[in-house]
């Protein structure tokens, strides 16, 4: 159990999501890993761990129910015919224990019962394969688990993904890892400093730069390898087991990995954990984990998945690399929503082969040696310039200080202090309750926030402007002339720049096509929908899918807009109205009804919205017939367990709720139902027994 407040809680969720979202696109969108996996592992738990005490919380936006990042521009997108998922972590061997019992008590059936299979991570990226009639015809990264890029060009340039499959079934899409070995990885950085070309951090993202190539041809020169672990679509199954199956697949000629065991129980499976952890430093190529599979085919499938990751699978995860370092600076970053994060400027230093410099401190009381709930870490120790400290990561850049070596510590050197005013504007830096996080309250007047929310307003997932990225954004920022200050500016761009002398196309790095083109392409996004337009203006708490939500239930903007200013009365009914939406929790609805009574920020937005047509927001339909309704089990269920029973009428889009009431839909009873079933009787509330409900979801 944590300590944590329920306002602790939900402002700990909201900047974790913050957070990991930020890191996910960094990672997945630019191959440029902003924060180690072991930390992105840790806030991903921290997440889970907080989100399991404090159900209610969970934010439309969580980040236990994203996988990846949606594609990059330049490649084709493609649909994946089954979603590519993510898989949990574990990292004590308690944890494998958990899992195994989890799995037996979820099919009702004695662990004894049960096999698994234990293979190694592979830290690479993944690829779907879809093979008809046994030739490739399409490979497709993981994107956001539920559209890839199409790379069927690169993967063709892969030696080890057969290009045709002799006995396979009619439709097969394999999946695996693309990979590049240590060797490989040396040699290419080295040809690549040769040639004045961007060197990789690591192997992964070495393989990620080298499959996700707009010329195949490039790709031809790389020596990437690909291991079959998995499978997606397929017209007739492969085997009846996890490892027979992936017998088949190495049979029809793909790669599988040679450590991959069957083992009977959570004991074997640790024992094969420590074997694979102690092959790692020899292994060719790196690795980061085990994954345990079900091997029962049959109960990989009951078992199903939650959102994002298969609930029969796990990753056991190796612990991160550690290396000593001095700390030089700590440098202060402001972001979109003012935040102060203070980022360590270490000597660099070689961790797990790679080097590293900089690494997050987070905020002031982390720096403190206390944690959010204000417990210790690092057993109390502060940060001080000049320290040596102890960098960990597991093959990403920015690694987390774990240690501090108090006896190397100057006896000069003094507690850091945070500074209390925005070191970009000169603003007041304030920590509201609850917050970890001290903010610039400068608003738009700080220059750090207003460049990095006119980056964000700019972004593929907002308004996607093309020609118009980061780097214009600070150079327009700081144009005397020809300035973009806020979002409207972008808007009145070409007006301004025809009345005035000094033309973008006579400026250095411009010409007439490319100004008319960055023009063009803003004059394409006045019209712009509802939920993009709000996840665009960057407020804090307010991400993509709270942006979605929120659209989908007001529709209109106008509408929106006419509720925000009601709502300003917090007992309203437009307030209460906001509260309910599902999904919409205080600290959003707060976000929003402050962010719109904001003055500048609201004449800021109005300003803007003038210069656009924005379209309704569509309200989302399901074809499930429960999507949406809020359904009770009650009774015996003699064909699955409630939790089977409960995951599956979730996965349809249905709310399982414990007791009957005025507002459930649908009340499942199987023999033994009592009160509950007399009560839905009474209220007049459909009811159906287990075979009724078998029939309804079946085939969906
Ligand atoms: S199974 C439905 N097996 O790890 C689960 N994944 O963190 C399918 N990965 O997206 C994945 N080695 O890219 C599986 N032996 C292995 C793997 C493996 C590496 C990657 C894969 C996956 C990610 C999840």
């Amino acid at each position: 159990m944590i300590e944590l407040s329920e306002q602790e809680a939900k402002a700990e969720l909201a900047q974790l999501a913050e957070r990991l979202g930020a890191a996910n696109r960094a990672y997945h969108q630019e191959d440029a890993p902003e924060i180690s996996d072991a930390l992105f592992d840790q806030l991903k738990q921290r997440n889970a761990v907080i989100e399991a005490q404090f159900p209610q919380l969970k934010r439309a936006d969580s980040p236990s129910e994203q996988v990846g990042a949606a594609p990059a521009d330049g490649f084709a997108k493609v649909r994946h015919a089954q979603a590519m998922l993510s898989l949990g972590n574990a990292f004590e061997d308690s944890e494998i224990d958990e899992f195994a019992e989890r799995v037996a008590k979820f099919l009702g059936l004695k662990a004894s019962a049960l096999t698994f299979t234990a293979e190694p991570k592979i830290d690479g990226l993944s690829l779907s394969l879809r093979y008809e009639k046994g030739q490739l015809v399409q490979a497709a990264t993981r994107g956001d688990g539920q559209t890839g890029e199409n790379v069927t060009a690169n993967a063709r340039m892969i030696a080890s993904i057969p290009q045709q499959l002799e006995n396979a079934p009619e439709l097969l899409e394999v999946r695996g890892e693309v990979y590049m070995s240590h060797a490989d990885f040396a040699a290419l950085n080295t040809v690549q400093a040769e040639a004045g070309a961007k060197t990789f951090a690591n192997p992964r993202n070495a393989a990620a730069g080298s499959l996700r190539q707009l010329d195949a041809e490039v790709t031809r020169s790389r020596p990437l390898e690909f291991f079959a672990y998995a499978w997606g679509a397929h017209s007739e199954p492969l085997a009846e087991t996890q490892h027979q199956a992936i017998a088949r697949l190495a049979a029809l000629g793909f790669v599988t990995n040679p450590l991959t065991k069957l083992c009977a129980g959570p004991a074997e499976m640790v024992v094969q954990y420590r074997v694979i952890e102690a092959k790692r430093a020899t292994l060719p190529y790196d690795i980061d984990g085990v994954v345990y599979k079900v091997d029962a085919l049959a109960l990989q499938e009951r078992l199903g998945f939650r959102a994002t990751t298969p609930r029969w699978a796990i990753a056991h995860k190796f612990p991160a690399e550690l290396a000593w370092t001095r700390l030089e600076a700590i440098d202060i970053q402001v972001g979109r929503t003012g935040a102060l994060s203070p980022v360590a400027r270490l000597s660099p230093v070689t961790v797990g082969g790679v080097v590293v410099s900089n690494a997050t401190l987070h905020n002031e009381d982390y720096i403190l040696g206390r944690d959010s709930q204000g417990e210790e870490i690092r057993g109390g120790k502060d940060i001080r310039l000049g320290d040596w400290v102890q960098v960990y990561r597991a093959g990403d850049v920015i690694p987390k200080v774990a240690d501090v070596d108090l006896s190397k510590r100057e006896g000069t050197a003094r507690p850091y202090v945070f500074p209390q005013v925005c070191p970009e504007c000169g603003s007041l830096a304030i920590r509201e309750e609850g917050d970890a996080v001290r903010r610039c309250t400068g608003g738009l007047i700080c220059p750090a926030q207003a460049v990095e929310k006119l980056k964000h307003f700019v972004s593929r997932k907002a308004f996607d402007i093309d020609g118009l990225g980061a780097k214009q954004i600070e150079m327009f920022y700081a144009d005397e002339t020809l300035s973009i200050r806020e979002p409207a500016d972008i808007f009145t761009l070409a007006a301004r720049d025809s009345k005035q002398l000094g033309k973008l196309k006579n400026r250095e790095g411009w010409g007439a096509r490319s100004a008319d083109k960055l023009f063009e392409a803003i004059e394409s996004k006045r019209e712009i929908g509802f939920a993009r337009l709000l996840f665009a203006l960057g407020l804090r708490h307010i991400g993509e899918q709270v942006a979605k939500l929120v659209s989908g239930h007001y529709v209109s903007w106008d509408r929106f807009i006419s509720a925000m200013d009601a709502a300003q009365g917090e007992i309203s009914e437009d307030w209460i109205e906001l509260l309910n939406i599902d999904g919409v929790g205080e600290v959003v609805a707060r976000a929003l009804v402050t962010a719109f009574a904001q003055q500048s920020e609201r004449e800021s937005i109005d300003r803007l919205v003038a210069e656009l047509q924005v379209q309704d927001a569509e309200q989302v339909a399901s074809d499930s017939p429960v999507a949406g309704k809020t359904l009770v089990f009650t009774g015996t269920l003699e064909k699955m367990t409630r939790a089977e029973a409960k995951a599956r009428a979730e996965a349809l889009g249905a709310k399982v709720s414990g007791s009957v009431s005025a507002k459930t839909d649908l009340l499942i009873a199987g023999p033994g139902a009592g009160s509950k079933a007399k009560k839905a009787a009474d209220l007049g509330i459909e009811t159906i027994d287990e075979d009724g409900w078998i029939n309804l979801v079946a085939g969906l």
